[in-house]
């Protein structure tokens, strides 16, 4: 989908990008940091490499583990993956963790171009529940379609584009912490990047696992320590919430349950999962993976029904990323508790790769989602 947020957050962009045909794609969780470089061939994106690291050790925790560290030991972080993973480019863009921003659907009536400037930081002051002078904002206009096409309406289209009297307009706003993108700024500049802009984390992942379906659909990633959960229809972000629940409560609650550490309980969740086990072990982990996953699937489910409600719309789709989304059984339980299709996200189907890579990227696909879809605009800016 098109960034919404290139007015500010693209201003970075020095004269220097085209002097590499490699980018990459640098996505920092909050567990693991991963990495895709790509480059251009052909008018192709091209894999030429790609890797992950675990933040979880180097705050003193397990691999797996949610952390919160330093700019300077996230910077460490990077350059580590970048000489793990032989990444080569300094030409990258970096993910802006949802977490770190606020995004609020604002109803406001449709003005010109200059006008919006003024009242969209006005509106935003109510819906954002920190001082205006924190956060950088941005914003979107989200047409409005029509229900019997697949294109904005003529009469919506120009009365975004010449202001008219047309009643109200749905303004997607978008408030980042500006503690975070600073943060973010530091990593770059610790590694000398040249960081063409910095994105939303969601924004990056419909670029990569969305094709050209229009139907409303869930974008479902399973983090460490939470669960975000969007709504998307025809490529553009309607719905964004997020469940403090993630994969690391099922390796906790392992732990707990089964007396072993949390680096034994991470093992045997991604050992087990919620498959059918004889052993004693086997049958703890899939409980207790399916405990966690109720609540998340019962908060989907409530989500698609308000969405579905309020817009009078079936969600039929539910695309599933995340690391926490590989655990054994997952889709299943997600398609029994969902009342929707559910595939997993397959974002190096976007890139050229060896063919005997495959399946490995196949099953890394939901991994390593916001990753590639960063890489893809940085390519993009390079035309
Ligand atoms: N094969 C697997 N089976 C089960 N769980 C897994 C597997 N691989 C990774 N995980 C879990 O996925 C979680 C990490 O997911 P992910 O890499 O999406 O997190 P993140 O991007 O750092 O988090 P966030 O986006 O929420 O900040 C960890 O808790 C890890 O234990
Ligand atoms: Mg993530």
């Amino acid at each position: 989908m098109d960034n919404p947020f290139n007015k500010i957050l693209g201003s970075l962009k020095s004269g220097f990008a085209k002097r590499s045909q490699s980018v990459v794609g640098i996505d920092i969780g909050s567990s693991f940091v991963k990495v895709v470089q790509l480059k251009k061939k052909g008018g192709r994106a091209v894999l030429e490499t790609y890797g992950e690291l675990a933040l979880g050790p180097i705050a003193g925790l397990e691999v797996g583990r949610m952390t919160n560290l330093s700019a300077e030991k996230v910077a460490q972080a990077v350059a580590d993956i970048f000489r793990e993973a032989n990444v080569t480019t300094k030409e990258s863009a970096i993910a802006i963790p949802l977490s770190g921003s606020l995004i609020s659907f604002v109803e406001i009536p449709y003005l010109v171009e200059k006008q919006l400037q003024e009242i969209i930081p006005i509106e935003a002051r109510k819906y954002i529940p920190v001082p205006i002078s924190e956060v950088t904002l941005d914003w979107w206009i989200i047409p409005k379609f029509d229900s019997a096409t697949t294109e904005v309406s003529e009469s919506e289209k120009s009365s975004i584009t010449a202001g008219a009297r047309v009643q109200k307009a749905d303004v997607l706003i978008a408030a980042i912490h500006n503690e975070v993108l600073m943060k973010l700024k530091s990593v770059a500049t610790l590694n000398s990047l040249n960081a063409g802009f910095f994105e939303i984390e969601v924004f990056s992942t419909v670029r990569s696992t969305f094709g050209h379906d229009l139907v409303p659909t869930m974008l479902f990633d399973m983090g460490a320590g939470m669960t975000k959960l969007s709504i998307v229809e025809r490529g553009i972000m309607q719905s964004s919430h997020i469940i403090n629940r993630g994969s690391q409560d099922i390796t906790m609650n392992i732990s707990n349950s089964l007396g072993v550490s949390s680096s034994r309980a991470e093992e045997l969740k991604r050992l087990y999962g919620l498959s059918q086990t004889e052993t004693e072990e086997g049958k703890v982990v899939a409980e207790i993976s399916s405990t966690v996953l109720e609540y998340v699937f019962s908060e989907a489910n409530r989500i698609l029904l308000n969405y579905e409600r309020k817009y009078n719309k079936t969600v039929s789709k539910v695309i599933l990323i995340g690391g926490g989304v590989l655990l054994k059984g997952f889709k299943e339980a997600a398609e029994k508790n969902l009342e929707a299709e559910v595939l997993y996200g397959d974002p190096f189907a976007k890139v050229e790769a060896p063919a005997f890579l495959t399946d490995v990227l196949k099953e890394a696909g939901p991994e390593f989602a916001v990753a590639i879809g960063l890489a893809l605009r940085r390519l993009q800016e390079l035309d």
